[in-house]
């Protein structure tokens, strides 16, 4: 792909022949699909991507955190093309590969908790969530779980019903998986218990152990809890400093195993190998999927070894712990230890967070930004004193920013989440925020 500095746009897109495409696509592909924007993607370096009329985007979104390499990393290229010359498969249920193993005792070293652990191997975020809802209850015998509302942990039955971040994702689906409890999450900018932080002394955290747990569901009747360290299709959500150890603890005091999805926050996305390490949080369970392979299909789930006790039948997959995905994951690893990705996007994450910080100040319509390293949540209001949420506003600068070039995505009811590829350098961030403004500045001219 010829190298750019800049969005190259040839044609308005989409351009005649994305047009095209999409047309035929909508012949054929499931009608639920969200669809951000009419792009179609055709090749890919780095921060850019190429669309079918010759465009150039800038990439803020990284296909929901998952390129957190970059685009066609040439060390995952070329580990997929060396491996898929000796082996593509050896189905892991019955026989062994060496590219698991060897992934699988370097996602034990590098998640947090110094304590013997095992991984089952599989496809995707929403398998490596079953496999700890499974697991947990496995081990317990239990069959209740506490999940949060706003949370998102896929889209199978049984993280379905964890899911709780639009009703469109749940309606009619009446085989889900019972006995899950939604709690309200620390979502302090609009407290679903119109609280204010720090006054409300975390009453989030003291509902589920003073209402729920004493009153609705004996700790000793759960399986398990589940929570994102940090809510991504919610919103990229951060909560305050002191929620997630706080779980943690109530958890321990409880004894109820501490599943921490991070199949968002994973793999440097926040500036930490995992988010949970901000907090000096250590879970029973990890979740990992989407950034481990660079966009392979790929999900992990990483368990205290005493929990994963389940006996030989109990849990498999085909695909899972396909050795060339294992060798593109044990790329993705090594490229993040030696680029450091954790310190850049930590570094050029900060230096984001601030501009858009700075923009908000001349901006009425963004009522809010948080974030942690490049996992950057920008919320929209109608009004900032009413915090009247602007759906429309936040869709118009997504639209408009397209158009220039830049892709973004959506999250929650009207806030959009940044999450380049963590190569990111402060120049090209530069670049996105200088075609963000221009896209605001516009809806602003238009809208308001
Ligand atoms: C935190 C979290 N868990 C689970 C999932 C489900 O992953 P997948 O779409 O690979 O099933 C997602 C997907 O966005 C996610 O963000």
């Amino acid at each position: 792909m010829e190298k750019v500095n800049r969005p190259k746009i040839v044609v308005e897109p989409p351009g005649p022949k994305a047009r095209a495409f999409i047309e035929r696509d909508h012949k054929v592909s499931s009608p639920s699909l969200t669809r951000t924007a009419p792009l179609v993607g055709v090749e890919e370096e780095g921060v850019w991507v190429k669309d079918i009329d010759g465009n150039i985007f800038l990439d803020f979104g990284s296909g929901i955190a998952v390129t957190n390499v970059g685009h066609k990393h040439p060390r995952v290229v070329q580990a997929i093309k060396e491996q898929s010359d000796k082996l593509i498969f050896v189905n892991s249920c019955d026989f062994y590969t060496v590219p698991q193993v060897e992934l699988m005792e370097r996602l034990c070293e590098l998640t947090p908790g110094d304590f013997p652990k095992r991984v089952f191997m599989c496809n995707s975020g929403t398998e490596a969530v079953e496999a700890a809802l499974k697991i947990s209850q496995w081990h317990t015998r239990n069959f209740y779980v506490i999940g949060f509302i706003g949370g998102f942990h896929g889209r199978t039955m049984g993280s379905l019903q964890l899911t709780t971040t639009s009703v469109a994702a749940r309606r009619h689906f009446k085989g889900m998986m019972q006995g899950v409890f939604h709690v309200p999450y620390a979502y302090c900018y609009r407290c679903p218990f119109k609280l204010e932080y720090p006054s409300c002394g975390l009453w989030c955290v003291g509902y589920i152990e003073d209402i729920l747990l004493k009153k609705v569901i004996p700790p000793d009747d759960l399986a398990c809890l589940v929570v994102e360290p940090i809510q991504g299709a919610g919103g990229y959500i951060v909560p305050p400093d002191e929620y997630l150890p706080a779980l943690a603890k109530l958890c321990r005091d409880n004894n109820i195993i501490f599943v921490a999805d991070e199949v968002q926050t994973g793999f440097c996305r926040t500036g930490r190998w995992f988010a949970c390490e901000h907090w000096n949080v250590e879970p029973d369970i990890i979740t990992l999927s989407k950034a481990i392979a660079a966009g392979l299909p790929c999900g992990a789930t990483v368990c205290r070894a005493e929990l994963m006790d389940w006996e030989q039948g109990a849990h498999e997959n085909t695909l899972g712990g396909n050795p060339v995905v294992c060798k593109a994951a044990l790329a993705v690893l090594d490229i993040m230890e030696q680029e450091k990705l954790d310190k850049n996007a930590e570094r050029v994450g900060g230096y984001l967070i601030r501009r858009f910080e700075e923009l908000a100040e001349k901006h009425e319509i963004i009522g809010d930004v948080r974030g942690k390293g490049m996992m950057i949540g920008i919320e929209f209001v109608k009004n900032r004193k009413t915090k009247e949420p602007a759906t429309d506003l936040r869709n118009a600068v997504l639209t408009e920013s397209f158009k220039r070039g830049l892709i973004l995505l959506g999250a929650g009811q009207c806030a959009l989440r940044l999450a380049p590829p963590l190569v990111l350098t402060q120049e090209q961030a530069d670049v996105g925020l200088e075609i963000f403004e221009e896209a605001l500045k516009k809806v602003e001219k238009e809208h308001m």
